[in-house]
């Protein structure tokens, strides 16, 4: 794709309303809940302008953050340097996945969040990204749901648009920036994390009940936490998660175990 940065402002805005919120809200909930609880060293890879890179640093995490954008890198560049305290645990690369350095460094954790939607083929992303999950490190990916293509359509009431998609079973549908974005199912991300040597963890829906709302949608404190843990709550089940507009798969890594070999020689 182009630059990103020619939507990047529309992006920010998005991303600091309520819609945008609950997205961030539940897929760093539950990154930092498989996280281990020291500090971890962790890869965000299409890193945008840092909403997860800085709350991943904020929980005492060590962040790389890659994105192909200089201009998104600016961005998110300006918002740590408005974060006193979390500079020294950031670093910013300008890279895209496909040239993310392959120097022998691992990672603790991979994050990828609403990347694989602009490339035309996950595949090759994932393995990429997998190669720098370390031993018992973890892969998050979130991207477009394939399965749940025409269903803000149809809520919204475009039924034109949503029969197009919907009779052609098709993965690429407009997202709110106005870009073309492809979508993947859980599942097939899952077999791609098996192919590269990784267990898939429970996979969650996110956005299903609110993703066909417009940005204007403003619920106050408590209606915004009730909506999130109702969000949260039916992410993890099917059918709704099914209906997501966005799928959050992990996996990890297995931990290679040494034996000690005097002690417990093999049989
Ligand atoms: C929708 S933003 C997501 C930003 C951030 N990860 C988040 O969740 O808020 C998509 C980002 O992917 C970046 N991007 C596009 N192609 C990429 C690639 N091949 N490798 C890494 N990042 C890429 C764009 O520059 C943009 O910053």
């Amino acid at each position: 794709m182009t630059d990103f940065a020619l939507v990047g402002d529309a992006y920010a805005a998005h991303s600091q309303r309520a819609r945008g919120r609950l997205r961030h809200d539940l897929v760093a909930r539950r990154v930092l809940a498989e996280l281990p609880t020291g500090p971890a060293r962790i890869l965000d890879a299409g890193c945008g302008d840092g909403e997860m890179t800085l709350r991943l640093a904020a929980a005492g995490h060590h962040v790389t953050a890659a994105d192909p954008s200089a201009g998104m890198l600016e961005a998110a560049a300006r918002r740590l340097a408005a974060r006193p305290g979390l500079g020294s645990r950031v670093r910013l690369l300008e890279a895209a996945i496909d040239t993310l350095p392959a120097d022998g460094e691992r990672f603790d954790a991979v994050c990828c969040h609403g990347v694989l939607m602009y490339l035309d083929d996950p595949a090759d992303a994932v393995a990429r990204l997998a190669g720098l999950v370390a031993d018992g490190g973890l892969l998050s990916i979130l991207t477009k749901n394939r399965a749940a293509i025409g269903v803000r359509e149809a809520l919204r009431g475009d039924y034109a648009t949503a029969r197009r998609l919907i009779d052609r079973g098709g993965d690429t549908s407009v997202g709110h920036l106005g870009l073309p974005t492809r979508g993947d199912t859980a599942d097939a991300l899952d077999d791609l994390a098996r192919e590269h040597g990784l267990a898939p963890l429970p996979w969650q829906g996110v956005r299903i009940f609110h993703d066909h709302l417009e940005d204007t949608w403003d619920p106050g404190g408590d209606a915004y936490e009730e909506a999130l843990e109702t969000e949260w709550a039916a992410s993890w089940l099917s059918p709704y998660r099914d209906l997501a507009r966005q799928v959050h798969t992990l996996a990890r890594r297995q931990e290679v175990v040494c034996h000690d070999r005097e002690r417990h020689p093999p049989r």
